[in-house]
């Protein structure tokens, strides 16, 4: 019998299938107590376009999950990416009605409809609405207006929405490998849940996930989403540049890049060199370690430059005293927050699941960003649902998952 306490988040990647369980200890407190990963060849550029092998790959990772937790998992809360991503900003304004114009949790159900009434294409739909701000009578910064008194409320809104069939497909990948899925969630929102603290959204920040098929963007002001993208480049794309530049196979490639990859000329040594094993009648041979560093740090400038570009367009560049935070398995690679402090002259660093108990050092890695935010984002929603049935308890965040759970009607 799949226990039901458990928050199961599954990131299915382009190069790996990840499931962390996460469940509630005695003491109340969330812990970490499986981790199963698979290796990933059903998708493209964060996209499933291989049925049967992704579903494989995530009834294996959910597997090993459960091995590790003694555990069986019934649902999964599972991420999203792909080049079919976007964001947009809207904004919708009601007036107050009611009794002594005291604002509702109804005004606040219908400023948000008021905001979410454009026009989006058939074959794309909304995966979240997450309030930036509301405004009553021209006040604005207020996180939560139930309760205050108005004549007029306005919302602003941050809408992301994705292809269908994409959420299709992944629906059925996860339901024919036999598990039930609470909810659909943008991998870089989870990501940014594990790695990304309320201080530094507070302040403005911009965390980039390096995946292996896509770069996902996701930008932070005053603790709300405003920008949301994914790129369809990533990791893969440095280790097939490696591979084409050294003359070497793909998987020779991917180990030279995770041993003596770098991004960033001025932390390699002049002296240091780098073996590139045999290929058919080429021997091995031994090259600079700046030869590496001089393909791919080009590539991962021109990954960042593109984010750059998406920003300064929308003048949020100036706006992120949180800095940069970088995740995802891209990441790892030596010099990337250097490089990325250098092209946007902004500070960033490596953003690595935070601690929240259990089996600390299984998901202590960049690589489980996502998988260990979708545990933290279903714990929020679970607590957004008991919060609602409570007193008069009410947090942004809850407030956010709460608008997701309204959204489900789109699935
Ligand atoms: N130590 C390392 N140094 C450099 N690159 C690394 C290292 N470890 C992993 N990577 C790279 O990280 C990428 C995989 O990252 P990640 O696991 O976050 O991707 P994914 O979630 O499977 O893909 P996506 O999110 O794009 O769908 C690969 O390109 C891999 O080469
Ligand atoms: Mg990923």
């Amino acid at each position: 019998m799949p226990a039901d306490n458990l928050i199961v988040g599954l990131d299915i990647g382009t190069t790996k299938v990840c499931a962390v369980i996460g469940e509630y200890n005695e003491q109340g407190s969330l812990e970490i107590t499986g981790v199963g990963l698979c290796p990933s060849f059903g998708l493209r550029r964060g996209v499933v376009i291989n049925i049967e092998s992704t579903l494989r790959s995530v009834a294996q990772a959910i597997e090993a999950a459960e091995m590790m937790s003694g555990r069986e998992v019934g649902s999964v809360f599972t991420g999203i990416a792909g080049a079919h991503i976007e964001g947009i900003n809207s904004r919708g304004v009601v007036a107050v009605t009611g009794r002594g114009r005291e604002i509702t949790k109804e005004d606040v159900d219908r400023v948000i409809d008021a905001a979410k009434a454009v026009v989006i294409p058939m074959d794309r739909e909304v995966l979240h609405v997450i309030p930036q701000e509301f405004i009553v009578d021209d006040q604005g910064g207020i996180k939560d207006p139930i309760d205050m008194i108005g004549i007029r409320l306005e919302a602003e809104v941050h809408i992301i929405t994705g292809s269908v069939t994409s959420a299709q497909n992944l629906l059925k990948c996860v339901n024919r490998a036999g598990f039930r899925v609470n909810d659909i969630v943008l991998q870089s929102l989870a990501s940014a849940q594990a790695v990304v603290s309320s201080d530094e959204k507070e302040l403005g920040c911009l965390l980039i996930d390096l995946g292996g098929g896509t770069t996902d963007v996701l930008v932070h002001l005053d603790g709300a989403p405003y920008h949301t993208t994914v790129i369809a480049v990533g990791g893969n794309q440095v280790t097939s540049d490696l591979a084409i530049m050294l003359k070497t196979p793909q998987d020779a490639a991917e180990r030279i890049k995770k041993e003596s990859g770098c991004c960033y000329m001025p932390l390699v040594e002049s002296d240091e060199e780098v073996v590139i094993p045999a290929v058919g009648n080429w021997p091995a041979q031994a090259i600079p370690r700046k030869e590496i560093c001089r393909i791919i740090q080009p590539r991962m400038t021109e990954i960042f430059k593109l984010v750059k570009e998406q920003l300064q367009k929308k003048s949020y560049l100036g706006m992120l005293g949180g800095g940069i935070v970088l995740t995802g398995g891209g990441s790892l690679l030596a010099g990337t927050a250097e490089l990325a402090q250098e092209v946007f002259g902004l500070p960033a660093r490596v953003g690595y699941p935070a601690r929240f108990g259990g089996l600390a050092s299984e998901y202590q890695s960049p690589i489980f960003a996502t998988a260990v935010g979708l545990v933290l984002y279903g714990a929020a929603s679970a607590a957004a649902d008991r919060y609602e049935t409570g007193p008069t308890k009410r947090t942004g965040e809850g407030f956010i998952v709460k608008l997701r759970d309204w959204m489900k009607e789109f699935f």
